[in-house]
């Protein structure tokens, strides 16, 4: 059985989760259930990373100690993914014992190996971002990433010798295109290796909310450092061998655009540095704007998750499909890797357009028929083998897509599949058929489109689990449908004649004239 380990970057908790973050957590956990349906044994992890000072800023302004505070974030981040039901294999804190232990036996290894030392620090430092910038980057005091007001920070650091690996890693990204995608977040790291690495200050001397440096009292972890090393600490290192070399290397590295120097450069020679194998692949993706605007707290157009969710119980009057209708939006709006806006009218369009009318309608009108002509049973029926073929074309189109991230080309050819099962209803017309007492076509008509829903709610389970499973049970169908495994379930043809279909309230209202 093959394996897939994927993680999010783990989260800063001075406050609580926003849009952005939901997006990197909603498409690893997508990802995580597509492998799963394919049989793959899946580790997906995501986490909190405490030791940043914003952090410990945030506990102090509401005059707690730091790991008070913290405890009480991460739940509430736990509770807050839940919600939005992602189904995390492992949720990893920077302040849990575990993680620590590993930092300081990574940070040891590097120490050991002649890969750190001690010097002296003298730059600008950005608070918000954790990052240090060298001079020349740097204009009126200003982050060159956020923008907001640099500090000056003097201090004995360690250092890592980054520079040593410019080469290595120059050899890694020639040999491996795909290492860092997409292409344009590839070429960046390029240039920034080809204009040559310089070593990294990994410790601070002059805060204490952190790691210990295990041989030097006097110093915690580069907050950076710290959060990096997550990824093996999830994954078992250096203990627990069975676990790390199954799911040693990580498959995917998901993580925003702005993060992606230090996964895709830092990162790997810090563990080419400790004589661990890299990961396969770091995936950045874009940024969320509202209205054309960057999302930030100081311009008050930050985006809950939450909130959206509860907007749309307008529509749903149900929690769990309104979850659903935003993990749907935010995976179909904008190709996964460029930026996006988020409008509320281009989710109310997507909400009518191809939930209440293109998924929601077509069970809406399938099984009403079914009840009137088969006393709610699956009729029996030969398959059609042109559909079967649109559909089983389609499976292969939706995982190529799925393998390679591409969120949306997946949605757009399974909503392709769905606007073909809407054609076949119309154009077989099965209530003309009762009429003219054809009941052998009538039978496979809709033999035919329940299979279409069954294959429909397979392929969109990983996005929309609520919903897939209320489809599932609609056709009779028994157990999870999350459990199932394509590869044995798409397969045209297969659904069982004679199982009781349940027709249930529609799940996505709208208002207006329903289709016959
Ligand atoms: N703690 C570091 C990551 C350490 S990983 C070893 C960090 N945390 S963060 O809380 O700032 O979260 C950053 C992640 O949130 C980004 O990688 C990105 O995935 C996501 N986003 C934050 N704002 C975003 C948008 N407006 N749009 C899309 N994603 C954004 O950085």
């Amino acid at each position: 059985m093959g394996k897939f380990y994927i993680t999010t970057p783990i989260y800063y908790v001075n406050d609580e989760p926003h849009i952005g973050h939901a997006y990197t957590t909603i498409a690893a956990d997508v990802m995580a259930r597509y492998k799963r349906s394919r049989g793959l044994r899946v580790l997906f992890s995501t986490g909190t990373d405490e030791h940043a000072q914003k952090v410990r800023q945030a506990a102090e302004k509401r005059g707690l100690p730091p790991q008070d505070y913290v405890d009480q974030l991460a739940e509430s981040w736990k509770r807050v993914f839940s919600f939005l039901e992602i189904e995390f294999d492992d949720f990893i804190r920077t302040s849990e014992p575990r993680h620590k232990k590993v930092v300081q036996e990574f940070v040891s290894r590097l120490f050991s190996s002649g890969d750190i030392y001690k010097g002296y620090y003298e730059g600008w430092y950005c608070f918000w971002d954790e990052a240090f910038f060298p001079e020349s980057e740097v204009q009126d005091r200003k982050c060159p990433d956020c923008l907001r007001e640099l500090q000056w920070m003097r201090e004995e650091n360690y250092f890592f010798r980054l520079s040593r690996f410019t080469q290595p890693l120059l050899e890694h990204f020639l040999a491996n295109p795909k290492f860092v995608e997409p292409e344009i977040r590839y070429n960046e790291m390029l240039n920034i290796l080809k204009a040559g690495l310089k070593d990294i200050s990994i410790s601070r001397s002059t805060i204490t909310w952190g790691v210990p440096i295990p041989f030097d009292s006097g110093h915690v972890v580069y907050v950076w450092v710290d959060a990096l090393i997550n990824y093996i600490t999830v994954a078992g290192w250096p203990d627990d061998q069975e676990k790390f070399s199954l799911f040693w290397p990580a498959d995917v590295h998901l993580v925003g655009k702005e993060i992606n120097r230090f996964h895709s450069i830092i990162w790997p020679a810090m563990l080419l540095a400790a004589g661990l194998p890299l990961p396969r692949k770091v995936f950045a993706h874009g940024f969320w704007t509202k209205e054309g605007q960057k999302i930030s707290k100081s311009l008050g157009n930050v985006i809950d998750p939450l909130k959206v969710v509860q907007d749309l119980n307008r529509y749903t009057q149900n929690d769990r499909v309104s979850v659903d209708v935003f993990r749907y939006f935010i995976l179909r709006e904008v190709p996964f890797g460029a930026d996006g806006d988020f409008k509320d009218a281009s989710l109310e369009l997507r909400y009518s357009a191809d939930l209440a009318n293109d998924l929601g309608n077509l069970l809406n009108r399938s099984l009403p028929l079914v009840e009137n002509h088969f006393q709610g049973t699956v009729p029996p029926g030969s398959a059609d083998p042109n559909l079967g073929e649109e559909a089983e074309k389609t499976v292969s189109l939706v995982e190529g897509y799925m393998d390679n991230l591409s969120f949306s080309d997946a949605l757009n050819s399974i909503w392709g599949f769905l606007g073909r099962l809407n054609k076949y209803l119309d154009e077989k017309a099965p209530w003309r058929l009762a009429k003219e007492g054809k009941t052998g076509e009538l039978e496979d008509s809709l033999f035919n489109i329940l299979e279409g829903l069954r294959f429909s709610s397979l392929l969109i389970s990983p996005f929309m689990p609520t919903t897939a499973q209320i489809f599932w049970e609609s056709l009779g169908m028994e157990g999870q449908v999350k459990n199932a495994i394509w590869d044995r379930e798409l397969v045209w043809g297969r659904i069982p004649p004679g199982q009781r279909v349940r027709k249930k309230p529609p799940i996505f209202p709208r208002p207006g004239k329903e289709r016959p």
